[in-house]
């Protein structure tokens, strides 16, 4: 088998070997467009993200008879060309800070289809937020009860919004994308108490309507049942405080966390099966908890299972080094500073070379990155035909929390982006420059 046949799933939904041996994407070929525009080069199919976005909305919308929303988790990566691209599809758009908002603000994001979310959202972020007519705040704590009622306040407006709840449960998966365990710094835990004290506080605050509830239990998860669970939990909740506190549930969000593929061991779920066991425990859980209610607005936000496998990062074999009976390095131009993923939390990729994709595996070798850490390896056990300088070294599944994640370490440039539509390759981001590194300083 070769290297690409062994990544299907992984690789954008068009890649494809041109018969000159080079991997191609929407029918572009990626040694050419390294060849324009250097490397790393970050380069998203938008038919793969244009399939997973239709999946996800039109599976929810058959598997969910109440209204629905799908709102693209913008942490996983943020540009314009993205953002336009799932507004016109009518996805909707969760943003975390001041920064993702003001993207999607420039972008024309509808803001009606935009929430926001964050554990330490400040003054101006909400205020901005706010008078942006943003559609839901999600609420994570006490204090911001109190912020966000006197910044409406100040605006004259009754604010709805969704409180983040802690459901609890507790998926398998990195304990740096777990949120769902009552020992997290996100959200209201229902066990203690805290989530029904913070219902008390919104219902008493007159600038803000409490819609309903949201929960996210954390990232890459393959299994169903936590999803399920922690729905159930949400709508138990929910039927609670209708009983105790009199709030109507309008809104449900379980979240997003969905897994995808990142290397052939991987075996996500597709987005059918997810929004179709999601919206199998809302809706027994509303048939049985809230009888004679209509049912609540139901909205998911699937950030990486949206965007990861459209993207593929692309790189240049700059030495290679035997260390005899050992292990022998690879290393390419970029690495922690484009992809910090597998250095944080030992997140593994799959690899194989642009240049010689049709080639089968050769050797093992492990692809190290160009920065000033011993942390900074891309792919420990990369199989791959034996490296030579010069090759180009894609990593597919590169498309979430590698350039949203990305940083200067190193005085390292930010790499250029080229996303695909139609066969057509354009440039949507360039390549920092030495002048970018300085402009901020005063
Ligand atoms: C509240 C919330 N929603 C959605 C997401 C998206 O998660 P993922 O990209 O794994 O789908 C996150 C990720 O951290 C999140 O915190």
């Amino acid at each position: 088998m070769t290297a690409f046949e062994a990544l299907r799933g992984i690789l954008p939904d068009s890649a494809e070997v041109l018969p000159s041996g080079h991997l191609a994407v929407g029918g572009c070929d990626l040694v050419d467009l390294v060849q324009q525009h250097g490397t790393p080069l970050y380069v998203y199919d938008e038919a793969t993200i244009l399939a997973r976005a239709r999946a996800y909305r039109d599976g929810l919308r058959a598997a969910y008879p109440g209204d629905s929303l799908v709102c693209y988790a913008s942490k996983a990566y943020s540009a314009r060309w993205l953002l336009q691209l799932l507004a016109a599809e009518g996805l909707g758009l969760d943003v975390v800070s001041g920064g993702e908002l003001h993207v999607a603000r420039s972008a024309g994001f509808p803001m009606e289809r935009t929430y926001f979310h964050g554990n330490n959202k400040g003054e101006d972020e909400l205020a901005e937020a706010v008078s942006a007519g943003i559609s839901r705040v999600v609420i994570d704590n006490l204090e911001e009860v109190e912020r966000l009622n006197r910044i409406c306040g100040g605006l004259d407006r009754v604010q709805p919004v969704l409180l983040r709840l802690t459901p609890g449960v507790e998926p398998h998966t990195h304990e740096y994308i777990r949120t769902g365990a009552v020992d997290t710094k996100f959200g209201m835990a229902i066990q203690t108490g805290a989530a029904e004290e913070a219902v008390r506080r919104i219902q008493a605050a007159p600038n803000l309507a409490l819609v309903g509830y949201h929960a996210h239990i954390g990232s890459q998860i393959f299994d169903l049942e936590p999803f399920q669970e922690s729905a159930r939990r949400v709508m138990q909740f929910a039927a609670d405080m209708l009983a105790r506190q009199g709030v109507k549930p309008r809104e449900i969000s379980p979240g997003g966390g969905f897994g995808m593929r990142y290397t052939p061991a991987d075996d996500p779920r597709t987005p059918g099966d997810v929004v179709g066991a999601l919206a199998e425990a809302v809706l027994d859980a509303a048939e049985t908890l809230l009888p004679g209610e209509p049912l609540p607005r139901m909205t998911i936000e699937p950030g990486r299972s949206l965007v990861a496998t459209a993207g593929v990062a692309l790189y240049t074999v700059g030495s290679i080094k035997h260390i005899h009976g050992v292990r022998t390095y690879v290393a390419v131009d970029g690495g922690m500073a484009d992809n910090i993923r597998p250095a944080t939390y030992g997140a593994e990729y799959s690899s194989l070379l642009a240049n010689r994709a049709g080639e089968a595996p050769a050797t093992t070798v492990t692809i190290a990155g160009k920065y000033c850490e011993s942390g900074d390896i891309l792919v420990r056990e990369a199989h791959l035909p034996a490296p030579r300088v010069g090759d180009v070294v894609a990593l597919p599944a590169s498309g979430a929390y590698n350039l949203a994640m990305a940083s200067h370490y190193n005085m390292a440039l930010k790499p250029a982006v080229v996303a695909i539509r139609d066969g057509q390759a354009r440039l949507v981001r360039r390549r920092d420059t030495y002048d970018d590194l300085l402009r901020a300083e005063v």
